[in-house]
């Protein structure tokens, strides 16, 4: 048996949750091979230019560079909308937000307050002025927009009671655009970083959760191991297929394990 399989045996003992943890773990696909990532991934040609997105009842323009969402985004987008990831009265962090959609649907909830944050200043004040447009100043609900790379902005001794991310975990480099590469394929470092930071500063509340999707086109295994080790259990709350490809995006539900 390896060191990393006795440890992850050490732990299972200590705690049944770890261990069903990394039975999921097991279960979870393989990455995809690297051909059918990149053709998958193939960019857009429309990144550098003013675009439209809807959502609901709600138009974005989206300024160059901007990352469009797409079924994935929405994933986390209608279920904060319909409260599946609770957020009302909460206090919640909206990692690599984009255009904002999450934050705005997150405002319209009630959330206590509402950390948005972006490496992307262009992303950041698209977010600010779409917040401000349909949510603006609501009582009980505070919003601060960052231009940040993951956490750094955020101010010590901040913690949040939900935090959602849809990274850029792709694992081929699909394009040699820098705006491309922002928005989808830095790969697992990004996720490595977003984990540490979290247990490093304490940044997830105690019942906290961690709403986290990523696919078969990323180190989906080696990214869940990775949360396991840093402490935390994963549940999938949405698996998601389609008939055109061999894609399967799982939405994560993640938690304080309590044996590490
Ligand atoms: C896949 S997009 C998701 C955007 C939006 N949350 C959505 O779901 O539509 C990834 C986002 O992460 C941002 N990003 C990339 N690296 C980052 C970092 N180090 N810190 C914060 N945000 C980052 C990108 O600029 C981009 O907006």
């Amino acid at each position: 048996m390896g060191e990393q399989n006795r440890t992850r045996t050490a732990l299972s003992a200590d705690d049944p949750a770890v261990g069903r943890a990394w039975a999921l773990h097991e279960a979870l696909p393989q990455t995809l091979p690297a051909d059918e990532i990149i053709a998958l991934n193939t960019p857009k040609a429309d990144l550098h230019t003013w675009r439209t997105y809807a959502y609901r009842d709600w138009t974005f323009e989206m300024p160059p560079g901007v990352f469009t969402p797409g079924e994935t985004s929405r994933m986390i987008h209608d279920r904060i909308l319909d409260g599946t990831i609770p957020v009302s009265g909460r206090s919640y962090a909206a990692m690599g937000v984009g255009l904002g959609v999450e934050a705005v649907v997150a405002g319209l909830r009630g959330a206590k307050e509402i950390h948005a944050m972006d490496i992307d200043p262009e992303s950041v004040r698209a977010m600010t002025e779409v917040y401000e447009r349909i949510v603006g100043d609501r009582p009980g609900t505070l919003f601060h927009p960052w231009v940040s790379d993951l956490f750094e902005r955020v101010p010590d001794g901040a913690q949040f009671d939900v935090v959602t991310f849809n990274p850029p975990a792709v694992r081929e480099t699909v394009s040699e655009d820098p705006a491309v590469v922002r928005n989808v394929c830095v790969g697992i470092g990004i996720v490595r970083r977003f984990f540490d930071q979290i247990v490093q500063r304490n940044l997830l509340a105690e019942d906290g959760e961690i709403y986290f999707i990523v696919s078969n086109t990323s180190e989906l295994r080696n990214i869940v191991a990775y949360a396991i080790e840093s402490g935390f259990l994963p549940e999938v709350i949405h698996h998601q297929t389609w008939d055109t490809d061999e894609v399967q995006t799982f939405l994560f539900e993640l938690r304080r394990s309590a044996a590490v």
